[in-house]
């Protein structure tokens, strides 16, 4: 039997697509391309969509592909050419992270800690993408919450001032009952507060086990592939990274990103970690307000503001950049020195090995009087630094706090310590400076090696200041 083949149908002029459009290419009428099957009689006016469902995101559906001659290859339309326009402030810098805008048909994941604002982030994404105020007008997106009622949803909206005519809301976990409601809705993107909440019936296993999780998203995929209805999948993530959630979806996916936060401070990251359409080295940053997420169009402000409230600086605190995969993160790294203490060192979050070889280094190397200081090193939130990248930062810290010398906030530190004192480069060190110039730090200490491989980057205001050794740096800096 012959497989039913989707096809995108202007209910206007009827021009058919293998894509969807969200502007017709033939008439230019708005939200105007339904989807229905081929071989199904077709209507160009006015038809029912339901009729013409497919459920061929299925598991047991799926077809048996066959191989294809590079030549009968229908190579379509390059998604690149053509995104899903994101207005506004905040949309503008959702779309700067995704690669310039939402690629129809793409399967987005948006992990983080639970609490962080991923409902809220996406709450709003549905809200700018069905206003399209860019793309002529509004039309349908379909949020799906499978942990909120729709009250609790609409409340929230509420709170935030959103009233798009054209968001959907809706509760449910069953993937194929959402997938029939978002298919009759000709959707213009479809959200799913969160992939561990939802599961496919004839699957085994409870929702947000291993087998459920894959299943759907898969199942999601295929949706998102045969429609051309960009999708997003909401996604927990532990600490640890552990639970079978984004870390096993990373490879199913077409785009990756992750909210990142602290509890105390109301600022928001969004990061690219991986993007088929796009670079990785985005970052948004976001603050979160009483009417959900604005977006920070300046980070270096953003910082200053967050220096001020600091109404004392620390002496003993530097800032170092680590990576966790391909994410750079930002850690405090802080210093006590204390002349005559009973205690002589302790350790935590740094290597006692580490510690102890940098602690020598600057009493040998840079002539630092450290030999009668008890000497305390601690890292900020509990984070290990597992990399010699963070050893500047840590030569930096006890400087700081055994010269009673408070570093000013806008700088940062990266590389290794030799021996001989000499300051080392390390791996990405294009990523991390990246990362520090995107949050609007002023300077950032890096080894000479490094120079030459870094003058290509962008790093904005950013003032990247090389040294070979400790005591040039102590010498810049101090
Ligand atoms: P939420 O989006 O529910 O987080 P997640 O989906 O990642 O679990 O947001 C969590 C927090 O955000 C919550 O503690 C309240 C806060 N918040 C605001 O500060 N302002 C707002 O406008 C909204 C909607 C939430
Ligand atoms: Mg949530």
């Amino acid at each position: 039997k012959g497989k039913s083949k989707t096809v995108w149908v202007c209910s206007d002029c009827g021009y058919d697509d293998g894509q969807w459009w969200g502007i017709c290419k033939q008439c230019n009428g708005v939200n105007t391309m339904k989807q229905f099957s081929e071989g199904v009689e077709r209507p160009t006016r006015g038809f029912d969509v339901s009729e013409t469902v497919t459920r061929s995101w299925l598991p047991h559906e799926s077809v048996r592909a066959m191989p294809t001659k590079l030549t009968d290859v229908n190579k379509g339309i390059n998604p690149l050419s053509w995104r899903i326009p994101m207005s506004g402030l905040f949309g503008a810098e959702v779309g700067r992270v995704l690669g310039g805008g939402l690629v129809p048909g793409c399967l987005v994941l948006v992990g983080g800690d639970p609490g962080v604002g991923k409902s809220t982030l996406l709450l709003q994404i549905a809200a700018i993408v069905a206003e399209g105020c860019d793309m002529g007008g509004p039309a349908p997106v379909l949020y799906v919450s499978g942990e909120e009622s729709v009250e609790q949803i609409g409340n929230r909206a509420d709170r935030m001032r959103i009233r798009t005519d054209e968001l959907f809301l809706y509760a449910s976990t069953d993937v194929e009952d959402i997938l029939e409601k978002a298919q009759t809705l000709s959707l213009r993107a479809l959200v799913i507060d969160s992939i561990q909440t939802v599961y496919l019936r004839g699957v085994t296993g409870s929702a947000g086990g291993l087998s459920q999780v894959k299943e759907c998203t898969e199942a999601l995929l295929r949706f998102a592939k045969k429609t051309n209805i960009p999708v997003f999948l909401i996604g927990h993530v532990t600490k640890s990274g552990e639970i079978a959630g984004p870390r096993v979806l990373e490879h199913i996916v077409d785009v990756v990103l992750y909210m990142e936060g602290e509890k105390y401070s109301s600022h928001r990251l969004l990061r690219s970690v991986k993007n088929r359409f796009g670079s990785t080295d985005e970052l948004g940053v976001f603050e979160m307000s009483q009417s959900g997420l604005q977006a920070v169009s300046n980070p270096s402000e953003m910082f200053l503001s967050e220096q001020q409230s600091d109404s004392e600086f620390l002496a003993g605190l530097a800032v170092t950049v680590i990576m966790d995969g391909s994410r750079a993160f930002l850690i405090e790294i802080q210093a006590l020195c204390v002349a005559g203490s009973s205690v002589s060192r302790q350790v935590n979050g740094v290597q006692a090995g580490r510690a102890e070889m940098i602690i020598s280094v600057l009493i040998k190397q840079a002539g630092l009087k450290l030999q009668e200081n008890g000497v305390f090193l601690n890292v900020v939130s509990g984070v290990s630094l597992s990399e010699t990248a963070g050893d500047l930062a840590v030569a930096a810290a006890i400087c700081s706090s055994f010269l009673e010398f408070p570093l000013p906030m806008g700088i940062a530190f990266i590389g290794e310590i030799g021996l001989g004192g000499e300051i080392r480069t390390v791996p990405r060190m294009d990523k991390r400076i990246n990362t520090v110039a995107k949050l609007g730090y002023k300077k950032c200490i890096v080894p000479k090696s490094a120079e030459t491989s870094l003058s290509a980057l962008d790093v904005g205001d950013t003032e990247i200041v090389a040294c070979r050794n400790l005591k040039e740096m102590i010498n810049i800096v101090f």
